[in-house]
C-alpha cells in the first residue's frame, strides 16, 4: 500500500521516530558538503516529486526542491492559480495525471479535505505541505532541532502561545506520539482542533489548554509560537489586541527553564508574537529549525517511499 503523509499520524509514532532518526544520520553524513551535492547513497535517484502550491511559501518550496535533488531525484514545483486546477479542473483529475507523471505530491492547500482527496485519488504518496488544519513536515523539523538541542521528546515540557492553528494542532500530535507534555496559552476563541486534542489525550499525552500565559511559560523547557494570522485568515486590531497579552516577550522567556529554547516555524512578525529581542536572543533556534525542513523533508520522502 502505498504511503501518503497527511498528519503524523500516518506514520505513528514509530515511522515518526525512524523520520528523526533518518534525518540526523542524513544530515551528519553530509557535513561540509555543498548544499547542490547529491548524497553519496543517491537513494532517491530517478523519482521525480510535483509540488502544488496555493499559497505562498519560502522553507517548504526550497527545503522539498533541494532535499530531492540531494536524495538524486527531481521536482517540479507548480502554482495552482496557473493550472488547470485553477480553472476548475477537479482535484481527482489532477491527481490521476500527475500520478501518471511523477512519483510523488506535496500539495500546500487551505482545505485539508483537498489533500484528502489527492492521496485518495493519486497512486503515488501524497504529503500534506501544510493546510488550514495542520503543518505535519513543520513538526518533524522542529522535534529534530529539540533532539539536536540534546533534549528528550519524552516527558518534555513544551509550552505554545498565540493562536491554536494548523502548526498547533500538528504539535499536538506530536506530543501524542512522541509523549511529551503541552500547554496552549491561548485567548478564548482560538482553541486548537478538539479531535487533535482528544487524540493525543488518548495516546495518554498531558494537554492543557491555559488562559495565563505566565502560567504556561513556567518551568517550560521549549517556548513555540507562530504568526497570529495564518495565510488565508483575516486579521486585523481586535486579533491583535486579543492576542497580545500572549506574545512571547522577555517576562515569557524568563518564567521559563533558563535553558529553554525559544521556537518559531517562520515567517515571524517581529513586535506581535514575539518580540524583536526573543528573536534575536541566544535562546532563539528559529534557523536551525529552517535548516532541518531539509533534513527533515529528505527523510519524509525516503518513508514515503518505504525506505525506512
Ligand atoms: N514554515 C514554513 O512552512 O515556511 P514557508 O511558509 O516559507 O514554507
Ligand atoms: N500558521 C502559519 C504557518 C506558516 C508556515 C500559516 O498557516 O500561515
Amino acid at each position: 500500500m502505498k504511503r501518503d503523509f497527511l498528519n503524523l499520524s500516518d506514520a505513528g509514532s514509530h515511522g515518526v521516530a525512524a523520520i528523526l532518526n533518518d534525518a540526523l544520520d542524513l544530515k551528519s553524513a553530509r557535513k561540509n558538503k555543498p548544499k547542490g551535492a547529491v548524497d553519496d547513497d543517491k537513494s532517491l535517484a530517478h523519482h521525480a516529486l510535483a509540488m502544488i502550491f496555493e499559497k505562498n511559501s519560502t522553507r517548504t518550496r526550497a527545503s522539498f526542491d533541494m532535499g530531492i535533488k540531494q536524495l538524486g531525484g527531481s521536482s517540479m514545483i507548480m502554482d495552482a492559480g496557473s493550472m488547470q486546477l485553477g480553472r476548475g479542473e477537479t482535484i481527482a483529475d489532477t491527481a490521476r495525471v500527475l500520478s501518471r507523471y511523477v512519483d510523488a505530491i506535496m500539495l500546500r492547500t487551505n482545505d485539508h479535505d483537498k489533500v484528502q482527496s489527492l492521496a485518495h485519488h493519486a497512486s503515488v504518496p501524497v504529503i500534506n505541505g501544510l493546510t488550514d488544519l495542520s503543518h505535519p513536515c513543520q513538526m518533524c523539523a522542529d522535534m529534530l532541532t529539540i533532539i539536536e538541542y540534546g533534549k528528550a521528546l519524552s516527558g518534555l515540557n513544551i509550552a505554545w502561545f498565540g493562536d491554536g492553528n494548523n502548526v498547533a494542532n500538528s504539535l499536538i500530535e506530536a506530543a501524542g506520539l512522541m509523549k511529551f507534555n503541552l500547554k496552549l496559552a491561548l485567548p478564548t476563541g482560538f482553541d486548537p482542533n478538539q479531535e487533535f486534542v482528544r487524540q493525543a489525550r488518548n495516546r495518554g499525552a498531558q494537554i492543557d489548554i491555559i488562559r495565563d500565559p505566565l502560567l504556561a511559560a513556567k518551568d517550560a523547557d521549549i517556548i513555540m509560537t507562530d504568526t497570529w494570522v495564518s495565510m488565508g485568515q483575516d486579521g486585523g486590531d481586535a486579533i491583535i489586541s486579543k492576542m497580545m497579552p500572549y506574545q512571547v516577550n522577555e517576562a515569557i522567556m524568563s518564567a521559563a527553564k533558563d535553558d529553554a529554547l525559544f521556537m518559531h516555524c517562520l515567517p515571524a512578525h517581529a513586535e506581535e508574537e514575539a518580540t524583536q529581542s526573543v528573536l534575536d536572543s541566544g535562546q532563539a533556534v528559529i534557523f536551525d529549525q529552517a535548516e532541518n525542513r531539509l533534513h527533515a523533508q529528505k527523510s519524509i520522502l525516503r518513508w514515503c517511499f518505504g525506505l525506512i
